[in-house]
C-alpha cells in the first residue's frame, strides 16, 4: 500500500497523515472546506516544524514529508487509493455517507477503506460500502504521531486477508504497535479509558476538588502522564462525549452514559484544546 487517503484533518487526520507521510508514503488528505484544509495544512506543517525544533526531523526531510502531503476538498480525488483512513467527526450519520461515498469512488478491488472511529460500529460501515470484507477498523491514539498503539478492528465481515495486510501495515510500514480487538464499542483502550475519564468529570462536577487538583492526583498519585481532565481536554470533549453516547446506546451501562455537565460545555462550545477552552483555557 503505496497510496493513502485520510479523511478528516483535524486532530487525529492531521496526526495520521503525518505518520503515513513520515514512513514515505503519497499522502491525500480530505476536508470539508478550503478554510478547514488550510486549517489542517496548518496543524501538519506545525507539527512537523515540532519535530525539526526538536531535532526529530532535518530541514530536507521536513520538504519531504510536506511535499508527499497534498489537502484536497473533493472526495473523488481519493479514486487511485490503496488504503483510506477516515477520521472525520465521531458521527455516525457522517461516517455512513462517506463510507458509501468513497466505498464507490476507489478504483482498485483490493483497496482497503478503514476508520479511526472511537466507538461506532465497523460492521455497520461496512454494511454501506459495497466492498465489506474490505472494511474495518483502525484505531490510532492522540497525539498519533507520538502514541505507539494502533487498535485494529475487524467486523463480523471483514476478511482474514484484509486484517494480515493492516497488520503487516501498522507494524512494518509505519512502526507502530497493533492489538486486535473486536467491534464492540469502545475497543480495548476506551472501554477502559472513557468510564474513567467520565467519573473525573463527574467528581469536578461535584465539587469534590478543583480539576487542578484531581489532575494533579493523579499524575502524582498514579504516575500518570496527565490528569483526566486535561486529557479530556486535549481528546476534545465533543468526541468524549459522543464516544460516552455510543458506548451507553451498545451497553446500557451508567457509566458510559455523559455527565451534564459535559453535555453543557460541549453545547457552549468549551471543547477543549481545539477550541482554545475546555476545564482549562489555552
Ligand atoms: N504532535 C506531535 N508530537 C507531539 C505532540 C503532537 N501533538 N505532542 C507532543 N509531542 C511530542 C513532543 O514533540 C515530544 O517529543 P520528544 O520528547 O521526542 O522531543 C513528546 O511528544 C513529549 O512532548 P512534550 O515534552 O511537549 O510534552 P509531554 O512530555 O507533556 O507529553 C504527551 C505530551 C505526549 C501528550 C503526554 O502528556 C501524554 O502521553 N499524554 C497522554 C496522552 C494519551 O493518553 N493519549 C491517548 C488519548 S485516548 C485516544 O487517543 C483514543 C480515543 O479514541 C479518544
Ligand atoms: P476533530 O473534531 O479534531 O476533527 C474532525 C475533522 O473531520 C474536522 O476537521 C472536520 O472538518 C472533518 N470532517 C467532518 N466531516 C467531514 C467529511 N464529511 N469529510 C471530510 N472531513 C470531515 O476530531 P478528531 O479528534 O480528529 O476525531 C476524528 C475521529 O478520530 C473520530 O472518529 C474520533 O472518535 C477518532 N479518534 C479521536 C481521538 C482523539 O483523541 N481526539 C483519538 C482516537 C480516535
Amino acid at each position: 500500500m503505496e497510496r493513502i487517503g485520510v479523511i478528516g484533518g483535524g486532530l487525529m487526520g492531521s496526526g495520521i497523515a503525518e505518520v503515513v507521510a513520515r514512513a514515505g508514503l503519497d499522502t491525500i488528505v480530505i476536508e470539508v472546506s478550503d478554510e478547514a484544509a488550510k486549517v489542517a495544512e496548518e496543524r501538519i506543517h506545525g507539527s512537523l516544524e515540532r519535530a525539526l525544533t526538536r531535532g526529530k526531523i532535518d530541514e530536507a526531510e521536513l520538504a519531504a514529508v510536506t511535499g508527499r502531503i497534498t489537502v484536497a476538498t473533493d472526495l473523488e480525488a481519493l479514486a487511485d487509493r490503496d488504503l483510506v483512513v477516515e477520521a472525520a467527526s465521531e458521527r455516525e450519520d457522517v461516517k455512513l455517507e462517506l463510507f458509501r461515498r468513497v466505498g464507490a469512488i476507489l478504483e482498485k478491488d483490493e483497496a482497503i477503506l478503514a476508520s479511526n472511529t472511537s466507538s461506532i460500529p465497523i460492521v455497520k460501515l461496512g454494511a454501506v460500502a459495497g466492498r465489506a470484507d474490505r472494511v474495518m477498523g483502525v484505531h490510532f491514539f492522540n497525539p498519533a504521531p507520538v502514541m505507539q498503539l494502533v487498535e485494529l478492528i475487524p467486523s463480523l465481515t471483514t476478511s482474514p486477508e484484509t486484517l494480515g495486510r493492516m497488520q503487516a501495515f501498522v507494524s512494518e510500514k509505519l512502526g507502530k504497535q497493533p492489538i486486535e480487538a473486536t467491534d464492540r464499542a469502545g475497543f480495548v483502550v476506551n472501554s477502559l479509558l472513557v468510564p474513567y475519564l467520565l467519573s473525573a468529570i463527574r467528581m469536578y462536577e461535584a465539587g469534590y476538588a478543583s480539576a487542578a487538583d484531581i489532575d494533579k492526583g493523579m499524575v502524582l498519585g498514579c504516575g500518570h502522564p496527565m490528569g483526566p481532565l486535561a486529557l479530556s481536554d486535549l481528546i476534545g470533549l465533543d468526541t468524549i462525549r459522543a464516544i460516552g453516547v455510543s458506548m451507553y446506546e451498545e451497553f446500557k451501562e451508567p457509566l458510559y452514559s455523559p455527565p451534564p455537565l459535559l453535555d453543557r460545555m460541549v453545547d457552549a462550545g468549551l471543547l477543549g484544546k481545539k477550541s482554545g477552552h475546555g476545564f482549562y483555557a489555552y
